[in-house]
Formats: structure tokens, sequence, C-alpha cells
């Protein structure tokens, strides 16, 4: 098997989470029993899932000049991705206020900071997205650069995967450069006018996507004629937060790796669950161990 080479071009956040036992309404103050600061932003967080998923991880992004900046710099980078050209831009890094609630959902509130200002990508950033297997992408930065990211890749034969999340619309250009969508159910109605039930509407889009439905597992549709539910992995949730990065990360490596792409939608599926077993974002990303542990072939 040859290691995969993943580029993540996406956001960085500093996750600032509270546990309690529900989401507080509007004007209302609720107590909590736990707190943690995590790293997170679906683009760092998909970037060291791949890596301990089991690829080579470059990560494009920009990070504040402020000490959390510092910070997402240090643990990126000990989590062995590939740092090399992450930007500092003078001003505040992203922040995430995530809320968790007993039964393991979130709400969250992204300020983008630095993430607003990934502008316009360098030749030498450009060059490391000709140069991967695999581009991974999100809508947690501006959608030019993504665009930018994903038209570069088309053209230099690298597979784009968009994770088009948070919801949002999506340029044309940037959809006909796309090889694989992963949406959930609320990214899916947004972009087709269609629910969980009509997972093929997206192959109007691309031509294949995933359609994640959280503790109901996953479609995998394909413009072949593939429409393929993969079964959810029975597991305690703790904090769903970052189950969609586990996910996107592994479904990347996997297909980096050349296996088949439902066995590679299973395998995410198991990464995805892994993920939900903890509190906080990147520290519950699962290494390949543990996925595999909860794969069923
Ligand atoms: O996907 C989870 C991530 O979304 C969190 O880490 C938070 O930073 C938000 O960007």
């Amino acid at each position: 098997m040859r290691q995969s080479r993943i580029v993540v071009v996406g956001s960085a956040n500093m996750d600032v989470v509270g546990a309690g036992p529900r989401l507080p309404r509007p004007g209302e103050t609720v107590l909590g029993n736990d707190f943690v600061m995590v790293p997170g932003g679906k683009g760092a967080n998909q970037a060291v899932g791949a890596v301990r998923a089991g690829a080579a991880c470059t990560f494009l992004g920009a990070l504040g000049s402020d000490s959390f900046g510092v910070t997402l710099r240090a643990r990126i980078t000990a989590a062995q991705v590939d740092t090399t050209h992450l930007r500092v831009v003078y001003g505040a890094s992203g922040v995430a206020l995530v809320m968790v609630n007993a039964a393991g959902e979130n709400a969250i509130l992204v300020t983008p900071g630095a993430n607003a200002a990934f502008t316009a990508l360098t030749e030498a950033e450009l060059d490391v997205v000709r140069g991967a297997d695999v581009l991974v992408a999100q809508l947690e930065i501006p959608v030019e650069t993504v665009t930018e990211a994903a038209v570069a890749a088309r053209a230099a034969g690298t597979r784009v995967i968009l994770n088009a999340a948070p919801a949002r619309q999506v340029p044309a250009e940037l959809l006909a450069a796309v090889d694989l969508l992963v949406v959930n159910e609320t990214e899916a109605q947004l972009l087709t006018g269609r629910g969980r039930d009509e997972p093929a509407a997206l192959l109007t889009l691309v031509p294949r996507a995933v359609l994640t439905l959280g503790g109901e597992g996953a479609w995998y549709v394909d413009r072949d004629g593939r429409a393929v539910h993969v079964p959810p992995v029975p597991v305690e949730v703790v904090d769903s937060t970052a189950a969609g990065d586990a996910f996107t990360a592994a479904l990347a490596v996997a297909w980096g790796e050349g296996r088949e792409m439902v066995d590679a939608v299973r395998w995410a599926a198991a990464a995805g669950a892994a993920c939900v077993r903890r509190l906080g974002a990147s520290v519950a990303l699962p290494r390949r161990a543990e996925i595999d542990a909860l794969y069923t072939p």
C-alpha cells in the first residue's frame, strides 16, 4: 500500500468548548459541567485527521498573530502535519465557541479572524496542491481560495474532495472541479433543494458524492449508477464535533491509497464513529488503529 499524499486547504480555529446538560436558548444561562480549549477548525482538523489515519499531509491556511496562532501552529506541527506554508496574518486567529449538550449535539459560533484573510494562493502553495494525490477543502475560508486550489488541482490531475461545510452556496466553477462531494443533510438541502431521501440529487452537481446522516450512516452515490447505504457504527456519543472532519479525512486517505470507494466510505464511517467518543475536536480525531478496530468490511 502506498502512503497517500494529501493537501488540505482550509481553516484553523481555537475551539473554546463548554459541555452541559443542554444548549441554552437565546438569553438563557445554563450551568455546564466540562470545559476544554483545543485546536480546531475544519481545515486543521482534517489535516490532523489525515495524518492520524496514515497519510502524509500538508496544511495550507492562515493563523492570526495572537497567542492562539502560536499555540495552533505548535499543536498542528506536533501532530506531524507539514505546516511549512502556513501563513500568519496580523490580527486575531479564528475562534470557535462550541457548546455541547448531554446527547453530544453541539451549537457552534465561528469568528473567522485570519481565515477570512486567506486569499490568493502563492505559486509555492499551488505547487503543493499540484503535487498531492488528493486535495481536501471545506467552506470555512473564502470560497475564491477554495476555487483557485480546486481548479489548479483538477488541471494537475490531483483529485478534489470538497466537504461543503458549513452550509453555503458553492459557485459553479468550484463544483466543476470537484471529484467527490461530502455533505450532511443541511448542506445537501441547501445545494440541491432535496433532503436525505434523495442523495442522487447531488449527482446533478458532481460525479460522485457522500451524504452523511450522523447516527443513520451515510449514502454513497455516483454517476456510474451506484447508490449504496453504509450503516452507522454504533458507539456512545460524547461530542459529535469534528465527526465530519474525521470522516472526510479518512475518506481522503483511503481514496488516495487506492481503496475501492464504498470500502473507503465504510472506513470513513468508522473514523467518524471513533471521533464522537471524546470531547473536543482535534483531540478526538482517531488514529488508524482505532479506525481499523471499528471498521467492518
Ligand atoms: O468541524 C468542527 C469544527 O468546526 C470545529 O473544530 C470548529 O472550529 C468549527 O470550525
